[in-house]
């Protein structure tokens, strides 16, 4: 499944400030089906990879299709330059696992049963990670005993070292504006890594760390801007889905809500 992103207009999108966390969408030419038609099929693969890289075709496709006014992509697929990246990220680790706060707030997100995932149609399900489902008693008892900053920090180099290359995306500006940006490049990112058959999963600790961000900048040659997704890819078998929340327990529509007048049919 593979096909050149179309070019054309996006639909438009703004945010107003005063409207948190409310989106005005305008009209477009429609994007990519190839895109489209990967939505069900992409998930956050959290495993080791099978060590192949990609072509530079694919790499082109992925770089042009992630392409959005506004936000950078920077492809890091050189082993060198992927190590130095692996080593901020390892230095992001150790600093969050160093916080209670961190560590509690993961832990609260865990979902150590298929029962509890589906209840709660969130969080990180522990099967979808390549971990064993376990009875959600046991869950936070054998997580208390296994997660270290070493085993952690050997299982994101095994996951490094086998990914053909770490996507990075730097929005323009640090703004919310620049922010959903970022968010449509890197899910852009995602569905065209799934259409050409390949796996992602997010790295993002060099940029939840802030004291890592200015060399993770640096890193990819932006220095001075502030760096927002780090993102691994590669090629595996995919893993158990993380469970959905349907879209009506999620989205609601401004004119539904009262938040906004309906707009008129065009
Ligand atoms: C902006 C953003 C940041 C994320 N950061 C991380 C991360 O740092 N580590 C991680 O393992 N997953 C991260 N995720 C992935 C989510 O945990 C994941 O999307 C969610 O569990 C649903 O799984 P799915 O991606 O397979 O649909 C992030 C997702 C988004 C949208």
């Amino acid at each position: 499944m593979r096909r050149a992103p179309r070019a054309g207009p996006v639909p438009s999108t703004s945010i107003q400030p005063a409207e948190a966390r409310c989106f005005r969408f305008g009209t477009g030419s429609g994007g990519d089906r190839a895109l489209f038609e990967a939505i069900p099929h992409r998930q956050s693969t959290r495993a080791d990879y099978d060590g192949s890289t990609l072509s530079r075709s694919d790499l082109r496709l992925l770089s042009s299709a992630t392409t959005v006014p506004g936000g950078d992509l920077v492809l890091v697929t050189e082993r060198p330059q992927m190590e130095r990246l692996r080593d901020l990220i390892l230095a992001g680790n150790t600093a969050q696992i160093g916080d209670p706060a961190f560590v509690a707030e993961l832990k609260h997100w865990l979902r150590f049963s298929p029962n509890v995932a589906l209840r709660t149609g969130d969080g990180l399900f522990s099967a979808a990670s390549g971990n064993p489902a376990l009875p959600e008693w046991m869950g936070p008892w054998l997580f208390d005993r296994v997660f270290t900053v070493k085993a952690e920090a050997d299982r994101y180099a095994r996951q490094i070292a086998t990914s053909a290359g770490i996507a990075v995306v730097v929005g323009a500006e640090a703004n919310p504006e620049h922010w959903v940006k970022v968010g449509r490049a890197c899910q852009r990112f995602a569905l065209q890594a799934t259409a050409l058959g390949l796996k992602c999963s997010f790295l993002n600790q060099p940029v939840e760390v802030p004291g890592l961000r200015a060399d993770l900048a640096s890193l990819v040659g932006l220095p001075g801007r502030r760096p927002d997704i780090v993102m691994r890819f590669g090629r595996r078998a995919a893993l158990p889905f993380s469970a959905r929340r349907s879209v009506a327990t999620v989205m609601v529509s401004a004119a539904s809500a009262g938040i906004l007048p309906a707009r008129p049919a065009m």
